[in-house]
């Protein structure tokens, strides 16, 4: 039996605790989910199977750019998190393996449907959907409106105002992008691209960072994952969720095993281990609201409730492929970060 033969027969005999084992192997992981959960996670791992975890935070797009860039030299082993579309592009460019996990029975169709339209190799971990927070105290400050709708952050009065990420590295913006699209049409969508363009204050690398920057009153309006924004008002902040009117786009956040993985067997026991309940529910010990992607994990009561938000059908095979993805890119590099503001 392999390594990960015998770590899941392990796993197994202690009654799916993933127990102990005298590995002193180890893995390094490519992580682009919170950063204290990604420690989380590294930190339960090295705990429970002994193998030692080297792990890196950065964000989607980020990660996928740098899993390209070693393909011939490849140096991770698991990238844990981050949007599925990036990860649908590694995994159409060969950047990452099929595996099929003995786990896959326990997780939601949605996880699986990911997998199966990516030749296995990648799965969903937690889903969440896009919006908005705002600082309650400083849009009163400046006397501002509340907004309620996408369409509401292109009024003049949010000038420098508002806040998001860099679809080129993170992928809340690039599923920003690619569901204005989707919902507005590309013409009128990316008419809206620009508009926002004029009230932006600043493209953060990582997703989450314009609502840890209105959490600290820094920044009024954050475009980011809901869960995110909930975050912050649980930890204490004066941010509003916004679920946006018009209706808005999701994420399926993804895990793979990287091709050529130097550690292929502790890849698969952290792959493994990462869809258990027990991992996801670790997701609460650092207020990390995604839903989980197997059945049995807990979900917070102060998770965002997917089934009242007004979802769109959003084709993650389209704008997880490769050629779509590098296209609307280039575009809003082109067409929007260019314009003057
Ligand atoms: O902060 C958590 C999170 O929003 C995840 O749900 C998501 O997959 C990831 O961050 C995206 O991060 P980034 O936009 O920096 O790539």
């Amino acid at each position: 039996m392999n390594k990960t033969g015998s770590l899941i027969a392990v796993t197994l005999l202690a009654g799916g605790a993933f127990a102990g084992t005298a590995q002193a192997d180890k893995l390094t992981l490519y992580c682009s989910a919170q950063e204290d959960w990604c420690q989380l996670m590294s930190r339960t791992f090295e705990e429970t199977t002994g193998i030692k975890v080297n792990m890196t935070r950065k964000s989607s797009g980020e990660t996928f750019a740098q899993i390209k860039a070693e393909s011939s030299n490849p140096k991770g082993d698991v990238w844990w998190g981050g949007t599925g579309d990036p990860h649908l592009q590694a995994a159409e460019e060969g950047l990452t393996m099929s595996y099929m996990s003995p786990m896959r029975d326990q997780l939601h169709d949605w996880a699986i449907s990911q997998a199966e339209s990516a030749d296995n190799k990648t799965i969903g971990i937690y889903s969440g959907a896009l919006g908005y927070g705002y600082n309650t105290d400083l849009l009163a400050a400046n006397g501002l409106s509340e907004p309620a709708c996408w369409k509401d952050l292109l009024k003049p009065e949010y000038k420098g105002h508002v806040q998001m990420a860099n679809p080129n590295s993170s992928g809340t913006a690039y599923t920003t992008l690619a569901s204005m699209v989707q919902l507005f049409g590309e013409d009128e969508g990316f008419e809206f691209m620009k508009g926002l363009h004029a009230n932006i204050n600043q493209y953060t690398k990582s997703g989450s960072a314009p609502i840890k920057a209105a959490g600290r009153g820094e920044n009024t309006i954050g475009i980011v994952f809901m869960h995110d924004a909930v975050k912050q008002a649980v930890n204490g902040f004066p941010i509003k969720v916004v679920a946006p009117c018009e209706g808005t786009g999701y994420e399926i956040g993804s895990m793979s095993i990287i091709d050529g993985a130097r550690n292929e067997d502790e890849a698969k026991a952290f792959y493994d281990w990462a869809l258990s309940a027990d991992a996801q529910a670790l997701a609460l010990q650092v207020n990390a609201f995604q839903v989980p992607s197997n059945t049995a994990a807990p979900t917070s009561e102060s998770a965002p409730d997917m089934s009242t938000i007004k979802l769109i059908d959003y084709d993650f095979t389209k704008y997880g492929s490769s050629s779509e993805r590098k296209r609307l890119l280039q575009k809003w590099d082109e067409d929007v970060s260019t314009l003057p503001q």
